[in-house]
């Protein structure tokens, strides 16, 4: 099975088997990080699923759409490897993908 690497606002790591077909918000909020809000329950529409993605698997995802785009620059911590999570379909193919929570807005 596939495995997601989750880190924490309070920089705990978590190695969890992704679900395939599930967003990674989805994959995030079922291992248990409460803090992720996912307001809009993956609408693309609250950028509360913010996550940092480790910079070598930024090609392996799929490209941002301009909504997601316009929500990340509402966030005060954006960076170049912002996303929002609930854009990221996950699958086999991101096996090791690594993900830190972004800070609250
Ligand atoms: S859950 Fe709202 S934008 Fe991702």
């Amino acid at each position: 099975m596939a495995q997601l690497n989750i880190v924490g606002r309070d920089g705990a790591e978590k190695t969890v088997d992704g679900k395939a077909g599930w967003s990674v918000m989805e994959n995030i909020r079922d291992a248990g990080f409460d803090e992720l809000l996912a307001l809009c329950g993956g609408c693309c529409s609250c950028a509360t699923c913010h996550v940092h993605v480790d910079a070598q698997w930024l090609a392996a995802l799929p490209p941002m759409s301009a909504d997601e785009d316009d929500l990340l620059d509402s966030s005060s911590h954006r960076q170049p490897n912002s996303r929002l999570s609930c854009q990221i379909e996950y699958g086999d193919g991101l096996d090791g993908l690594r993900v830190r929570i972004a800070p609250e807005d």
